[in-house]
């Protein structure tokens, strides 16, 4: 992997998202997960922090590769 900070160091990766805190930060507790949950890592989802396809569009339109990371539980 290339490290982020070599690639562009002095961009903004959040858009819009909770622009008024000094830091975005979401807590999950793991007994609420369901069997699977996807969090948005492209910062464009309307239903941050959970993932709403929104990465699709916004990949389309940069040429950008990102997706979710998927919680999933393992069914035994
Ligand atoms: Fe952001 Fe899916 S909407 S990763």
């Amino acid at each position: 992997y290339v490290t982020y900070r070599a690639i562009k160091p002095k961009q903004a990766i959040n858009p819009c998202i909770k622009k008024e805190v000094a830091k975005v930060v979401d807590i999950a507790n793991i007994e609420d997960l369901g069997e699977k949950t996807a969090y948005c890592r492209c910062w464009r989802s309307e239903k941050f922090p959970y993932c709403d396809g929104a990465h699709g569009k916004h990949n389309r339109e940069t040429g950008d590769n990102v997706g979710p990371v998927v919680i999933k539980r393992n069914t035994a």
